[in-house]
């Protein structure tokens, strides 16, 4: 029988294969019984990968805020779905119950039908982990808008760059936001992009730090005087399955960052389902993830996810290190947290700090630890497992993508049991493949090669944003019917899945996801920088750093200012996440004939690896690189 909820191995197995045998029947089963439609779907499932075309539910009818709150009100109208955990540790958290959700979320839709959006118009949000981030979020979904929320550490190139790519007509921010002891300036960078954003009719501010903020006559609009005069009652938006909920970007290994576009009812009920199961959440548990919501995870495992099972889904508006290295398990204590799911590069950094900062704070409560964005390496895994977990709580190592909208693969608590630095099996309906160098899949256990995914789920991106063909081509070109994820893994002799890190020019640092080419395109337009190549170094709190090899025009000022000088480039064209840890002048790159810098051997210089540097001999200029690795830092 397909059941929602797996509690055991023989669970997981039913359901894995049912959803492998028969994946319409499957996810039909779990869509009617767990979900409040408007209108059935006509067909399940209609899938081609070599348009790529994929769709889920087609005819439905939904609005998936019912789904999220309205539903719950009922028998869990007094709960707490949104529990508020400020910065200043002082100041007094907020429990925002279901029924007041229900109700900020309408007023907030009546607001945004106010200043004229309507469903399909796409709406930029900007803004701090503050409460107004989940409920404009679900706003726009109320209404039928297409949210795209931009990470409020972005820049305001960056920041520009996402509103017009996909037209969006209204901008959400703050007058800042506090981080740790910093305070953030958001709406300035707000002003700064819309000097390039034609198509923004007007820009809603919250009030987080009561700053005397300039504000734009006739298109700025404090929030608040317009939340309090709007209506209570706002009926929600009837969408089509297929609808787009919201836009992310995402970064690839070339161009600009990617819109992808996830739609509402696969999303909708992948999120949930995986919620649910990998999560184990019950009742009356306190989940805690500490993304932010300008992320996936934020999305998926903070808003939708738990919002669509009536949880309890805390948000914390802070850093891990404010106001002591102590706050992520002060934070468990007091609210009693039972899931807790945070990022390798968190695990790290808090266990440098060692246990002083852990041994005050009671962490009984914990029932399962998560982790995301990169793979963990065993020593974190254990000390995660040992001190956090006191060898009690399961710890799901979860690997998925911005494109897969849901976790992919990842232990399910009580069904089957983690490893270090595993994301072990499958989730139900997953259906993994690894392929080798000639593109031909390897079959049985024991094999290590690049991971793909054979046959459609139903939280998969549909698209980028105005760029079908890119989307064809950077995930279903380069193996003939398969999504391609850009990641290599192997298969050990249980066929569990380890994730062995990206094999593009993409690069994971602290959990962010970085592409090469916007960072070198940012330090290409300093006036002295000839040519640039960013590589990937392992770091031992972030897992990846970055290490830049610059060339320049004029080699005489290759100095420190210089430096600095590249580094404020990046941090105004991306924003600081993307700054380099290690910059090298260099008179010249390694470069193939064709012209292609040799990434490969600038990586394995980097990396201090080079007692292998594989053929240089048909390199262009094989003389530099000994120079590069002679100067190496
Ligand atoms: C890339 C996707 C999905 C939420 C956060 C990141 C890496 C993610 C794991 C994991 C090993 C992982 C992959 C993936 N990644 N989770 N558990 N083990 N690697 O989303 O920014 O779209 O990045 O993050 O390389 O392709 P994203």
């Amino acid at each position: 029988m397909i059941k929602f909820e797996i509690k055991n191995s023989e669970d997981y197995n039913k359901n894995y294969s049912a959803a492998i045998q028969n994946p319409e029947e499957f996810w039909a089963t779990i869509a009617k019984k767990n979900f409040t439609w408007k209108r059935p779907w006509s067909k399940v499932l209609d899938w081609d990968f070599s348009i790529p075309k994929v769709s889920w539910f087609e005819g439905a009818q939904l609005n998936i805020t019912e789904n999220c709150i309205d539903r719950h009100l009922e028998t869990k109208g007094d709960k707490t779905a949104i529990l508020f955990e400020p910065n200043n540790p002082n100041e007094p958290s907020e429990a925002i119950t279901y029924n007041e959700l229900h109700k900020r979320v309408n007023q907030f839709a009546n607001v945004l039908n106010s200043k004229g959006i309507q469903k399909g118009d796409r709406v930029c949000i900007y803004l701090p982990m503050i409460p107004e981030l989940a409920i404009s979020v679900l706003a726009c979904a109320r209404i039928g808008a297409i949210h795209s929320v931009v990470f409020a550490g972005f820049s305001a190139t960056a920041l520009s760059t996402r509103i017009n790519d996909c037209d969006c007509k209204m901008v959400i921010t703050s007058d800042g936001g506090y981080r740790g002891a910093k305070t953030i300036d958001l709406k300035s960078i707000v002003d700064t992009a819309l000097l390039d954003c034609d198509g923004i009719e007007s820009v809603l501010v919250a009030k987080r730090i009561h700053s005397d903020i300039p504000m734009v006559s006739g298109r700025d609009f404090w929030l608040q005087p317009l939340l309090d005069t709007a209506s209570e009652k706002c009926e929600a938006t009837v969408m089509d399955a297929e609808d787009p909920l919201f836009i992310l970007y995402t970064s690839g290994s070339t161009g600009q960052p990617k819109g992808m576009v996830h739609t509402t009812a696969g999303y909708m009920v992948y999120t949930a389902y995986t919620f649910k199961n990998i999560f184990q959440y019950e009742p009356n548990d306190v989940y805690w993830c500490t993304a932010d919501i300008g992320w996936i995870t934020g999305h998926s495992y903070i808003v939708y996810g738990p919002l669509l099972n009536g949880a309890t889904t805390l948000m914390f508006e802070g850093v891990p290190s404010y106001p002591d290295y102590g706050r992520f398990w002060s934070i468990v204590e007091k609210h009693k947290v039972t899931q807790f799911y945070t990022a390798p590069t968190a695990i790290r950094a808090l266990a440098k700090e060692g246990l002083e900062v852990v041994t005050p704070y009671d962490l009984s409560s914990l029932k399962i630890l998560g982790t995301v964005g990169e793979p963990i390496n065993e020593e974190a895994w254990h000390w995660y497992n040992d001190h956090i977990g006191k060898n009690k709580c399961p710890i799901v190592d979860t690997w998925w993508q911005t494109e897969t909208g849901g976790i992919m693969i990842s232990p399910i608590p009580n069904s089957f049991e983690g490893k270090p630095a595993f994301a072990t099996l499958p989730f139900m309906g997953i259906q993994p493949a690894l392929m080798d160098e000639n593109g031909v899949e390897l079959e049985g256990n024991s094999v290590e090669g690049r991971l793909c995914i054979k046959f459609p789920w139903p939280s998969m991106a549909r698209t980028i944003w105005g760029n079908h063909q890119r989307y064809k081509e950077t995930y279903f070109s380069a193996y003939d019917q398969k999504y391609f994820t850009g990641d290599g893994a192997l298969r050990d002799e249980n066929g569990h899945y380890r994730i062995t890190g990206r094999v593009d020019d993409v690069i994971i640092v602290s959990g962010h996801n970085l592409g090469t080419a916007p960072i070198e395109d940012a330090i290409n337009e300093h006036p002295n920088v000839a040519e640039s190549a960013i590589v990937g170094y392992p770091h031992d709190i972030k897992g990846s750093a970055l290490y830049g090899f610059v060339t320049l025009k004029n080699s005489d000022i290759s100095n420190d200012s210089l430096k600095a000088e590249i580094n404020q480039l990046i941090s105004k064209q991306i924003g600081p996440i993307a700054k380099l840890d290690k910059i090298q002048f260099t008179s010249g790159l390694p470069k193939t004939r064709s012209g292609k810098i040799m990434r490969r051997i600038l990586r394995k210089i980097a990396s201090k690896d080079t007692s292998n540097l594989g053929d240089i001999s048909t390199l262009l200029n094989p003389e530099v690189v000994e120079t590069i690795m002679k100067n190496s830092l």
